[in-house]
């Protein structure tokens, strides 16, 4: 096994793992009294929000993000790809597919960053297509300053105005990185 010293490799620290228990709590919070009381949830059955976690850089957020809400919920996962060099701009292909039918019911897309809005917009319309309740999304990092198309957030944890190359908590440089407990920016000898 390699020895690296991930933390060393940080330039700064962006969103402490405290910041982000904080604010996963907060959001869970607010999805919660969206759903029950705030008159969001669609489900004519009834049935518990399903949340999905967009592999793989959302499977530390969501896995925090679904142990803090204080009601059911169901979940599972999808996998999506961006194309390469030479295809259309912002063209996403499923690799994995959900396991379970969202038909009828309330989905939550959840994110760990928006950056283009290509993928979100490609689930958005893929879900759609397979006439849910509702479909709203929740992302821990909105990379505004990238944006390339519009899309709707819902739930936002942090939004970066800047860009910077972040990794931690889920999210990879070269497919390290992902199990730092916060946020940061990788210095810029370690980005080839
Ligand atoms: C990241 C992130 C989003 C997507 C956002 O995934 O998790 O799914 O990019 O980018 P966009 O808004 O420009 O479409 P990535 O492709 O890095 O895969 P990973 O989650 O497996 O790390």
């Amino acid at each position: 096994m390699v020895s690296i010293d991930l933390a060393a490799r940080i330039e700064r620290v962006l969103f402490t793992e405290e910041a982000i228990a904080r604010r996963t709590h907060e959001l869970a919070a607010q999805i919660t009294a969206d759903y029950t009381t705030g008159g969001f949830a669609r489900d004519a059955a009834g049935r518990p929000l399903f949340l999905v976690c967009i592999l793989r850089g959302a499977l530390v957020f969501m896995a925090d993000l679904a142990r803090a809400m204080p009601v059911p919920v169901e979940y599972d996962l999808i996998s999506v790809s961006s194309y390469g060099n030479g295809t259309a701009p912002g063209a996403v292909r499923l690799v994995k597919d959900l396991q379970r039918p969202i038909e009828g019911r309330d989905v939550l897309i959840v994110e760990d960053i928006i950056d283009t809005g290509y993928t979100i917009e490609y689930l958005r319309r893929n879900f759609e297509a397979r006439d849910p309740a509702s479909v709203r999304v929740c992302t821990l990092v909105d990379k505004v300053a990238r944006r390339e198309i519009q899309t709707q957030v819902d739930y936002i944890g942090f939004e970066l105005e800047k860009d910077a190359f972040v990794v931690g908590y889920g999210m990879d440089y070269a497919e390290l990185y992902r199990n730092l407990p916060y946020i940061g920016v990788l210095k810029p000898e370690y980005i080839r």
